[in-house]
């Protein structure tokens, strides 16, 4: 036995994590309810359990305990003036009530508060999390196609209402993207287009312009072609294919959002969109607004960079690991990191463009 004095007693990242575990449960069973459609249900007024099952095919017992974890964690309420809230042999009569923060967070998928799309990228990485432990141990990867449909919709859905109400109004204010995209027949392309939003809202505010979608993940642009065909954009098309490959020339736009941290090969796709841009055309890059070099201060220029080294960990190096010669980004970018890969591309210069508070991400011209 040892006789060494213990260490000291410091609870706090017991503490930290026991709240930390609180959070995942939360995570997990926002997920539930949002894939068993009961916020949307609860839109429409306080629900029993009973109720609730019945509207959305549950099972009545699973949905009356959701619906306590959720009161108990306070993203319900229940009615205030039903006796049956503080009566529990009465639970069977307790009715649950959607509060407008929680609908702003979890049912209005167009709002920038949207929230449930956390939940689901949670779900992803835990639905992976034995593969992610192999990656990590022996250097292999897990494919963005292997983190599969919630990871994907979780991409498209968590960046949709920053494309949709934010996208235009910033490329508007910035003169010279202004300028182009009003010139008549501007052709614009979009790489790494996921599901489409940012190449949707660029037709749709430019209607004079074409914007072609390019993404190598097939069922990607499955989701952007039926995404673009609901939205009633003619001015816009998708590409299944790898960016790197690009052949046809003369755009005079090039647009990149959240993708270029992810490519395996980074520097060979920048040379590819380069050499299909018309003389003078820039590239904008929109990627994670991170701090400029490793900090440990969580505050100021390195806000984002705890989230982003979350992603990185458990999604986007994995990604971009699971493909052979990766140079092996991570979410967490610095911009002189982009600055190097745009140099070896043949770009001569990297500005940051004044946009200013947009979501978690800072917009790069690249010329
Ligand atoms: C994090 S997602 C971003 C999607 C979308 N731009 C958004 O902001 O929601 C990165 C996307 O880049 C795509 N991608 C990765 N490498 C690519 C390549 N070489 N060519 C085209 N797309 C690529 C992935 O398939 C994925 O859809």
């Amino acid at each position: 036995m040892s006789d060494a004095a213990p260490l000291p007693a410091d609870a706090s990242v017991a503490d930290r994590l026991y709240e930390a575990f609180l959070g995942a449960l939360d995570l997990f069973a926002v997920h539930l309810g949002d894939r068993l459609g009961y916020y949307s249900a609860l839109v429409d007024g306080p629900l029993t359990a009973d109720e609730l099952a019945g509207r959305c095919g549950s099972h009545p017992r699973y949905a009356r305990e959701w619906l306590e974890q959720q009161a108990v964690s306070g993203l319900l309420s229940v009615e205030s003036d039903d006796a049956a809230g503080v009566d529990d042999d009465a639970s069977d009569r307790r009715r649950y009530r959607l509060p407008d923060a929680t609908a702003r967070a979890l049912v209005d998928t167009r709002g920038t508060e949207y929230s449930a799309p956390l939940a689901r990228f949670t779900a992803a990485v835990g639905s992976r999390i034995d593969a992610l432990t192999t990656a990590h141990r022996t250097g292999g990867g897990v494919s963005w196609r292997e983190f599969g449909e919630h990871a994907r919709q979780a991409q498209a859905d968590m960046n949709r209402p920053w494309f949709e109400s934010e996208l235009a109004p910033a490329f508007a204010g910035v003169p010279e993207l202004a300028a182009i995209l009003g010139r008549p027949g501007a052709n614009v392309v979009d790489i790494g287009c996921g599901a489409g939003w940012s190449t949707i809202a660029v037709g749709r505010a430019w209607p004079q312009a074409r914007v072609v979608g390019v993404d190598i993940d097939s069922p990607s642009i499955e989701l952007a072609r039926e995404n673009a065909r609901l939205a009633g954009t003619a001015n816009v098309e998708f590409i299944a294919g790898d960016a790197q490959l690009l052949s046809t020339g003369g755009f005079d736009l090039a647009l990149a959002f959240e993708c270029i941290h992810d490519m395996p090969r980074p520097v060979e796709v920048l040379a590819s969109v380069r050499a299909v841009l018309a003389e003078g055309a820039p590239l904008v890059v929109m990627d994670e607004a991170v701090g400029p070099a490793f900090s440990t201060d969580g505050d100021g220029d390195h806000a984002f960079d705890r989230v982003m080294y979350g992603f990185s960990v458990l999604l986007c190096l994995p990604d971009s690991m699971s493909h052979p010669d990766s140079v092996a980004t991570g979410t967490v970018m610095r911009p002189s990191t982009l600055g190097r890969y745009a140099r070896e591309a043949g770009f001569a210069t990297v500005d940051v463009l004044p946009i200013e508070d947009f979501g978690f991400w800072r917009f790069y011209r690249l010329g």
